[in-house]
């Protein structure tokens, strides 16, 4: 009686990935006592499925297209071949790292962690084995997992990212259902690695999210490096034998490679969990929240790709520091979309943070843009790339919206991020002296043509 009138934690949180072992971290750090239940691996999804190990593959993507094109800056390079198993050796190198590193931060913090599987029995208790773990507050922090759609099997030469990202041999051919964020980023590297590349795309777009004009500028670019897009596209079946795959589409055409990448979303993992028990209200399996973070029931908080909206590891970040400050009653500002920054790692890299322009239009009526073209800056041109950077503000008012494109454009976000999430004038950023040459200064250059000054471009 006496252990149930007092839990033992401040603070349970169920989940060890993005959002799960911030929100420890930050509970620890704020004198929270806080447990942490993982089952599987601390770091979730994002260190041991998604980003860190994709990233990987995007990387020596790019050092196979260095020396592919070495030719274009004099030096005379080729590919001789891509040894995967090698690939896969650096990619576990970097994860195993960073995993090490994780598990001694959140050994060295004051977090009780617990491996096992957890489940919610009531709004202040998960179960553990045998054990049953109390507190005040309970973080729901369980993540997402690859989609399929009804009826298409998982298994085989039919595969989701998880799969993808241990291939022990570079595949002759590859059809990639879904052109967003995951389905562009693998078609980039299997192409880079020399396999024949078709992505199939139900919208009218590629990255059908990014502002049309990245989508297209993609589209271009990826078709000059002989990836097939089909957009429009519907799917309607596919069958597979030792040969490879066929893949039905429902205008009629068959398309065959050896395998089928599926890419065409992720969804919440809560069911089975005992969320219910708490009489947490789920939707389509996530979890809805208000701006704070808090579902329908008191004290019960859900962090991450389990609240509808952006699925990326550094929101899952962000919401776990914001719901560890709202404990501890320091009442953080709520973490908002629409300055969460995003960046495609395919190549061209694509990078954006705010409002697209139609977007910026419904919401402030009118808008005004400005695209500056890659082509006027000269890191850019020294790096090969083309692309473009384009500012959406208000008219007379704060820049809401950046959309880039170009190679490693994802390494500008950090300024577009701080423009947009601080309401920034392009008046404000016009004097920021950029550093020459760099790609930064493709940044500045826009805002100095927004504020009416543009120095390497047109008025
Ligand atoms: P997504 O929602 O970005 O894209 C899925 C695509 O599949 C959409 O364009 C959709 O129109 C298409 N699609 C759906 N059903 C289809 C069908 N029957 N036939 C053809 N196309 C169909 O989802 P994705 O790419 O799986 O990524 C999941 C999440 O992971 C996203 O929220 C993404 O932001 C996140 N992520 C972020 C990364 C990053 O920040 N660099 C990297 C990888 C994933």
């Amino acid at each position: 009686m006496a252990a149930e009138a007092s839990p033992r934690y401040d603070v349970l949180v169920l989940g060890g990935g993005s959002g799960g072992y911030a929100c420890a971290l930050r509970c620890a750090q704020l004198g929270l006592r806080v447990a942490l239940i993982e089952r599987d691996k601390l770091g979730g999804t994002c260190l041991h499925r998604g980003c860190i190990p994709t990233k990987a593959l995007l990387h020596a993507a790019e050092v196979a297209d260095t020396a592919r094109d070495g030719a274009r800056f004099g030096v005379n390079s080729s590919v001789e071949s891509i040894d995967m198993p090698a690939v896969l050796r650096y990619q576990q190198g970097v994860v195993s790292r960073l995993h090490k590193g994780l598990q001694g931060l959140v050994s060295a913090a004051a977090i009780d962690y617990i491996e096992g599987v957890g489940e919610v029995t009531s709004a202040t208790t998960v179960r553990v084995g045998d054990e049953t773990l109390t507190g005040r507050h309970l973080v729901l922090a369980t993540g997402s997992r690859a989609r399929s759609l009804p009826g298409l099997q998982i298994g085989g030469r039919v595969m989701t990212s998880d799969a993808a990202l241990g291939l022990t041999h570079v595949p002759t051919s590859v059809i990639v259902l879904g052109g967003g964020v995951i389905g562009v980023e693998f078609a980039s590297v299997f192409r880079s690695f020399g396999a024949a590349v078709t992505v199939i795309e139900a919208l009218p777009t590629l990255v059908p999210a990014e502002e049309p004009s990245i989508s297209k500028a993609l589209e271009r670019a990826f078709r000059k490096r002989g990836i097939e897009c089909r957009t429009n596209a519907r799917f309607a079946g596919v069958d597979q034998d030792e040969a490879g795959v066929a893949v039905r589409l429902e205008d009629g055409t068959t398309l065959n490679a050896e395998v089928l990448l599926v890419a065409v979303g992720r969804e919440p993992v809560s069911a089975g969990m005992g969320f219910e028990a708490a009489g947490v209200a789920t939707d389509r399996g996530f979890v809805p929240t208000d701006e704070r973070l808090r579902t329908n029931v008191p004290g019960v908080y859900a962090v991450g790709d389990l609240v509808p909206g952006l699925q990326l590891a550094h929101r899952g970040f962000a919401h776990g520091v914001f719901v560890a400050e709202d404990i501890a009653g320091l009442a953080p500002a709520p973490v908002l979309d629409r300055t969460i920054p995003k960046v495609t790692y395919c190549d061209p890299e694509i990078a954006s943070v705010g409002l697209t322009e139609s977007a910026a239009c419904a919401e402030y009526g009118d808008v005004q843009t400005y695209s500056y073209n890659l082509g006027g800056n000269g890191k850019s041109q020294i790096l090969g790339t083309s692309g473009f950077v384009m500012v959406v503000r208000a008219v007379d008012g704060p820049v809401v919206g950046i959309h880039m494109i170009g190679a490693r454009m994802g390494e500008q976000i950090g300024e577009a991020q701080l423009v947009v999430g601080w309401d920034a004038m392009p008046e404000d950023v016009a004097p920021l002296v950029h550093a020459h040459p760099t790609q930064n200064e493709a940044l500045g250059e826009a805002h100095l043509a927004l504020a009416g000054k543009p120095l390497h471009a047109h008025a």
